[in-house]
């Protein structure tokens, strides 16, 4: 049995339907199942990862885990999972850890969560990932109210994955011993900045789209105001703002890993353009 958290979300959503396709024994965990249509073939737990007393009816049966981090308690979720039975976790982490300062509050986040899995005992294995294409999720709103599209750091491409691909990743390493004690960083095929991915949106939605650069004080103002911790608002702004992060390097492992190339944003884009009409 595979439990796969996160799995309300982009990447464990994609990854608890691709494994239930496969014909794999999986269950998504979530914190309130009344809220969660599960696939055919997958099952459902209810836990709360800042509480890892909450997983044990989760973790029953369970030989490999994947994992999302930043957890209250990661080592407690980890020795929960090894008291279970578990012998393989695969952590989603991100490609902002290598070389990243731990200063920084992300790379800090992710680099714990990296350390306690490493520090488990767990056969493990971690994922880190570039930027994701479903960031583009964030311009639902203000596509509904209009043409324009106002996104920060204008200027700072990426080559942004689909969070499809992470899951197909994870499928394959998953319960695999060769993947042990390894990280394989995943990025998707082209270095875009926002406006090329809104030009690839109004071609998928048949719309004129107009782009604007969002000033730094402006998103900054934005981001505190939805909620996001100041810590990490600092921390993006370090990545993408003091050029701290480079996150354009186009790597061979989605391919390698999978026997498909990675899919592009406009792949992505055709995929969910139902959720931005
Ligand atoms: N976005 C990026 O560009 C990027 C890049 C690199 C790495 N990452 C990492 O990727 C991860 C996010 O992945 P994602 O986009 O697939 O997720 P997501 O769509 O943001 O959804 C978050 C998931 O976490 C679950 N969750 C939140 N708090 C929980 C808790 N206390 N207990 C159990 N589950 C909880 C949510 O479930 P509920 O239904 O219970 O809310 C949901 O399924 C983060 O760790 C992030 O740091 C993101």
């Amino acid at each position: 049995m595979i439990l796969v958290t996160g799995a309300s979300g982009h990447v464990g959503g994609e990854l608890v339907s691709q494994l239930a396709a496969q014909g794999r024994a999986v269950r998504a965990l979530v914190r309130d199942p009344s809220a969660f249509e599960a696939p055919p073939g997958a099952e459902v737990a209810a836990g709360d990862l800042n509480r890892p007393g909450s997983l044990t009816e989760a973790l029953n049966g369970v030989d490999a885990m994947f994992l999302l981090g930043g957890f209250a308690d990661m080592p407690g979720v980890l020795a929960g999972a090894r008291a279970a039975g578990v012998r393989h976790v695969v952590l989603l982490s991100s490609r902002s850890v290598v070389g990243g300062d731990p200063e920084n509050a992300v790379v800090a986040m992710h680099q714990g969560s990296e350390a306690a899995v490493r520090e488990s005992g767990l056969d493990w294995t971690v994922l880190r990932p570039s930027g994701f294409m479903s960031n583009t999720f964030e311009w639902q709103g203000q596509l509904r109210a209009g043409d324009v599209v106002r996104a920060p750091f204008a200027g700072v491409p990426i080559a942004a994955i689909d969070p499809h691909d992470i899951a197909a990743v994870a499928a394959v390493v998953l319960g695999r011993d060769e993947h042990h004690g390894q990280s394989h960083p995943l990025s998707g095929p082209a270095a875009q900045r926002p406006v090329e991915r809104a030009e690839i949106l109004a071609k998928v939605l048949d719309r004129p789209l107009r782009f604007e650069g969002q000033p730094d004080d402006e998103a900054r103002a934005e981001m505190l105001g939805n909620g996001v911790p100041e810590r990490y608002v600092d921390a993006f702004f370090r990545f993408f703002v003091d050029g701290e992060f480079d996150d354009t390097p186009i790597l061979p492992t989605v391919e390698d890993l999978t026997g498909r190339p990675p899919r592009t944003f406009e792949d992505w884009a055709r995929t969910h353009a139902d959720a931005f009409r």
